[in-house]
């Protein structure tokens, strides 16, 4: 594995673990921490060995948003020319699985991070926000629109024009992370996790995030029409034939990813 500026990156078996490592800054997303993820996520989703990753960042931290000291001096034309941030395209453009494990703040950019990730499990010192209002700004990586997809408008409205922080407990009633765990448990139980997932057929993993996805980026009839021939082309796999095989004769299944 490379090494990286500003992140660790480890395998553990099939799961591949990246922790956001600039802890002067709480984690502040600025242009190396970028440049590294595009290169660690890109061999993650390149190595057949590798089934789902977890992304994570300190107890304190997991993000503090965009690095607002690198970002302060940027004009218009800086932002718009180079389209500004869109190089976090290369998270949701992973066809593999990637599990956010935050603890701490998750605010801004870190939010957003979280959010481009497949689910997120929240610690319970976890706290979420997109404080950009008082930046004199507003989200920039898809937080207005991830954001009121995943807790509704009246939540996600009141969060971008306040700025206030959402607890662990209100954002697992709200449906932003899908469980809570103690901080001291958070990055064993996502790779606990992520192995689980890593230990399914290979094809049907990339055709389940896809679909889940379908429901997030599109409208219900097409979402429906996508899930169906989907679940339609796993049949044309061996792996769907070892998977009711295995099941009718009462052992674990061989997935070959065929
Ligand atoms: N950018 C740059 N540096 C940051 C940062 C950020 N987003 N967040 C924290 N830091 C730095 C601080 O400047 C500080 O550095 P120094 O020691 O050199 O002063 C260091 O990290 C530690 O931070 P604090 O001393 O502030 O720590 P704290 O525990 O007192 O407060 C906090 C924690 C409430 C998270 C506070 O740091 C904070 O409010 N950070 C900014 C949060 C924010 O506004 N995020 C949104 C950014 S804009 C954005 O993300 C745009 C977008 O849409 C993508």
């Amino acid at each position: 594995i490379p090494t990286y500026e500003t992140l660790l990156v480890e395998t553990r078996g099939p799961v591949t673990l990246i922790t956001l490592n600039r802890p002067q800054a709480l984690n502040a997303l600025n242009s190396q921490i970028l440049a590294d993820l595009i290169a660690a996520l890109g061999a993650y989703d390149a190595d057949p060995g590798q089934g789902c990753a977890v992304l994570t960042g300190s107890e304190k931290a997991f993000a503090a948003g965009a690095d607002i000291k690198e970002m302060m001096t940027l004009s218009f034309a800086d932002v718009f020319g180079g389209d500004f941030f869109s190089g976090y395209d290369r998270v949701t453009a992973t066809r593999k699985p990637i599990i956010a494990a935050v603890a701490g703040y998750a605010l801004g950019g870190g939010c957003e991070l979280a959010m481009m990730c497949d689910f997120i499990l929240a610690a319970d010192n976890a706290k979420f926000g997109q404080p950009e209002i008082k930046l004199g700004v507003t989200p920039g990586m898809g937080g207005s629109q991830r954001l009121t997809r995943a807790v509704g408008k009246a939540k996600a409205m009141e969060m971008c024009l306040t700025g206030r922080m959402m607890d662990a407990v209100e954002a697992e009633r709200s449906g932003l992370v899908s469980r809570i765990v103690p901080v001291s448990e958070l990055v064993d139980e996502a790779v606990k996790t992520a192995t689980t997932i890593a230990g399914m057929g290979p094809l049907a993993v990339l055709a389940n995030k896809e679909m889940v996805n379908a429901a997030f980026e599109t409208g219900l009839k097409q979402g429906i029409s996508f899930e169906r021939r989907l679940f339609h082309g796993l049949f044309g796999t061996a792996d769907q034939t070892e998977g009711m095989a295995a099941f009718s004769e009462k052992r674990p299944a061989k997935w070959t990813g065929a």
